[in-house]
Order: C-alpha cells, then structure tokens, then sequence
C-alpha cells in the first residue's frame, strides 16, 4: 500500500515510524514532514491549508489510504473532498470535526448528550460575556469558540484577569475571529488524563491512557502550551474509571454524533478531567494528541497499518491490538521564546548519540536541514521518548536522551512524569484486561 502522512510535527514522525514497519506498507509519503521524518518516509512540501493542492498530491502520488494528523485540516473538510473524489482517508469529517472546530458546539453537544462536563456560559457579545461573568466565582475558565492553536483557553484567577481575557479575546480580537464567541465555564480540579480512541463507527477502540503536562513551565506553571511532554502508564486510571469513561463519556459521544447524523470515524481525544465525582470532560480533539502520540505509538506492538485498513473497511472489530506493557514518557524540547515567539534557525547538536541509548527515540517537530546542519524551525523542536521496564526508568532514559541534545535557548521541563511518581497510582489494570479489542458504541 501506498501511505499519505499529512502534518509535520512529533506526533506525525511518530506515526511515520510506526508506518515504517508495517507489513501493509510499500511506500510512504509524508506532507510536508520535517527533517526527522525525511529519514523514514519521502517528503513532499505542501500548504495543508489548501485542501485542493492537498487532494491533488494524493492523486499523484496514488495513495491508498491517507492519515490526517493535525485538526485545521479536518475542520476545513478534508476528509469529505477527499471521499468525493474516492480516494482513502484516516479522519472525521467536517461536521464531525466541529467537536473541536468550535468550543462552544462541542459544549452544547454535551449537555444535550449528558456527557458530564464543567457548568457553562456561552457569550456572543462582550457585554453580555461580562454580565454573565458575575455568575461565576474565580477561578474562572475562558474559551475562545474556534481553532487558536492552543492559544485560546485563559485560565483567570480572578475576575479582573478574566475580564481581560474577555476583552483580548472579544474586543481586541487577538485571535482573529475565533475569539468573536466565547465559552466561560467553571475551573474543575483533578488530574488531567488525555484518553484517545480510534473508532470506525461502529466500534470503540481505546489506546493506551495518557497524561499531558500542558503548561510552559516545571510545577504547571506558566502559560499553556501545545504540550511539553507526556507519560503513558497504566497505573493512571483504575479499571472502573476506565469503564466509567467510555460508559458516561466515550458511548454517549459516539452515539449522540450518529443521532445528530454526523457518525465519528478516526482517532477522538477526550481530555479529560479526573475529579472528585468522577471524569468531566473539558474537550474533544478530534485527533491524535501532541505530544500524546508519541508515548502512545512507542508502546503499540501492532502493525498500525492492519489498524488503519480494518478502520477504513469498518472491521476494527476484527483486530486484535496488542500494547507493551511497559512505560512511556515523552520530554519535548522547545525554543526560546516558546510559545508566543519561539526563536528559530538554531544549530542542534548531539542527536547522533541519543538512539544509541536503546530504548529512546527522537520525534522530530520544527526541524529541517541546512547545508549539512540540523536546524530548529519552530515552537517545539523535538520529543525524546523512551520505553522502559517501569515509569522511573522510562523517564531516566528520557532525560539521558535529553542531556545529550543542544541548541541555544533549549528550553524543556524537568518533572515530566514527577507527579506520576509522586501519586498513589491506581490499582494497575490487568494485563489481560488492557483495551486490545473493540467495544461496540451503544448509548448510556
Ligand atoms: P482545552 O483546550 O479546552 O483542553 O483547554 C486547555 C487546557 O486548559 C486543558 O488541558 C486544561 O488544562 C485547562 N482547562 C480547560 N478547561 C478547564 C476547566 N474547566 N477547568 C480546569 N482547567 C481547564
Ligand atoms: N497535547 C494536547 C493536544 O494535542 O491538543
């Protein structure tokens, strides 16, 4: 088979590399890719924003089966233009994808499907918004309705701070149109658990759990970012969470989206929030996650491409998965300036000594080369993932990886994982028990 990858950052090297060695690929393409992914699939440079030229490539190059990776281009519609023209695509369509696409239908979807998620308020006028403010106690959360790259989620600690959000986001206008509308909701308290699934449409298939460190800084602290790194351990949720999870939250989505005739296929993200009386939902992303793709495909032993074609012909059902039972811990390395304005054009040093630790992979993200020299060309640089025996030497093995990697600005978190540590872990889900198999979506 001929394989597309669209996108260019750690989560698409990472399904590239995964791609790489499935016994259903003959030839692998990725667009536009980066220097990390230019060693493992050819690379072609493309606008993703242009969905016709997008198409065309495709056309060209005879994939078989395309894979989106980021969102922008699914909430543009790709996936119903490339279906129009017959050809294979990994993804939701347009009106599926409004479960990221817009915040405020995704919120409105839940409370129609009573999914549990954090009270809220929507707001299409500043006036209005701040009227409203009134009837929330601090903290308070403000989302910007549309796509803003990570960007559009303020949490304010005070009302003052939330009113400046407010005026950023709707007067101001500093995220373009995609702040005009916005959501304000109640700040929910528990540990963040990113829990992704590929689902056909008829089937529910939950990859390993994982855990995102969002904020800039050690401690969560700082602005939010894209991801500076994440774990995957099954000691993060029980058994019955898990089943509490796709029960109050994974069903209910799945089927409202088919009563709403807009029936999901493709990889859904929920993130979600553990609180005291139980997992809410603060969010669907109607992909894979960055850096959660990461640690995630590390621990997959399946053949991702058997994966993807049983996807495509509806027979996820028929695939047994099979996932290591060992950690995974992913640390990004991102430039200065990261992420309001990351400096670039930076020399990296020390990657040829990284994979010789065994175990430890580099994720390429902003990367390209340069007359010989590997050279920073974005935000986040790179994601040094390691897989070991248990969560303490995964992230040993990360960091190993990590100390061997230079660039002037390097910036990178030191306690990816550190809470993990530091936590009770839950009660480990059997082995015998990890989702390998495909649950049928059916309501509460
Ligand atoms: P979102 O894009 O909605 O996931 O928001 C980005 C990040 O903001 C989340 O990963 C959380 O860390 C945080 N966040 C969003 N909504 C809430 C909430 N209601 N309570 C607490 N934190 C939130
Ligand atoms: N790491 C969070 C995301 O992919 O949106």
């Amino acid at each position: 088979m001929k394989l597309l990858v669209l996108g260019s950052g750690g989560r698409e090297h990472a399904l590239v590399w995964k791609l790489h060695e499935s016994q259903k690929m003959d030839e692998l393409y990725c667009a536009p890719g980066n220097a990390g992914i230019a060693q493992e699939a050819e690379c072609r440079p493309v606008d993703l924003s242009d969905t016709k030229a997008v198409v065309e490539l495709a056309k060209s190059l005879r994939a078989d089966l395309t894979i989106v990776g980021p969102e922008a281009p699914l909430v543009a519609g790709i996936v119903d233009e490339f279906e129009r023209e017959g050809l294979g695509i990994i993804g939701p369509s347009k009106a599926a994808a409004r479960l990221e696409g817009s915040k405020i239908f995704a919120k409105e979807f839940m409370r129609r499907h009573n999914i549990p998620t954090a009270r809220f308020e929507v707001a299409d006028r500043y006036e209005d918004a701040i009227k409203a403010l009134a009837r929330f106690a601090p903290p308070v959360v403000i989302k910007a309705d549309g796509l803003a790259a990570g960007k559009g989620v303020r949490i304010a600690r005070n009302h003052p701070e939330a009113a400046q959000a407010l005026e950023d986001f709707m007067v101001r206008k500093t995220l373009g149109s995609a702040g005009e509308r916005v959501v304000m909701e109640e700040c929910l308290r528990g540990e963040e658990t990113s829990f992704i699934i590929l689902t056909d449409g008829r089937g529910i298939l939950p990859l390993v759990t994982t855990q995102d460190h969002k904020a800039l800084l050690d401690g969560d602290q700082g602005p939010n970012t894209g991801g500076m790194g994440a774990y995957s351990d099954d000691t993060l949720l029980s058994e019955s969470q898990h089943d509490e999870i796709i029960r109050c939250i994974v069903a209910p989505t799945l089927a409202g989206m088919e009563m709403e005739n807009a029936r999901y296929r493709g990889f859904l993200y929920f993130g979600l929030m553990m609180t005291v009386s139980g997992p809410m939902l603060l969010e669907y992303n109607v992909r894979l996650g960055d850096p959660e793709a990461q640690p995630i495909l590390m621990r997959l032993r399946s053949d991702l491409g058997d994966l993807l074609v049983a996807m495509r012909e509806g027979n996820l059902a028929t695939v047994d998965v099979h996932w290591s039972p060992n950690p995974a811990v992913c640390v990004v390395l991102a430039s200065k300036g990261y992420p309001a304005n990351p400096e670039i054009d930076k020399v990296i040093t020390g990657y040829e000594s990284v994979e010789a630790l065994g175990g430890v992979k580099i994720f390429h993200a902003g990367t390209r080369v340069q007359d010989h020299h590997l050279l920073t060309c974005g935000g986040r640089v790179m994601g040094v993932t390691a897989m070991a025996q248990d969560l303490p030497s995964a992230i040993q093995h990360a960091y190993a990886g990590v100390g061997k990697l230079q660039f002037e600005g390097m910036h990178y978190r030191k306690d990816i994982g550190a809470r993990a540590l530091a936590r009770t872990p839950n009660i480990v889900v059997r082995q015998d028990r990890l989702p390998r198999s495909v649950r049928p979506i059916s309501g509460k």
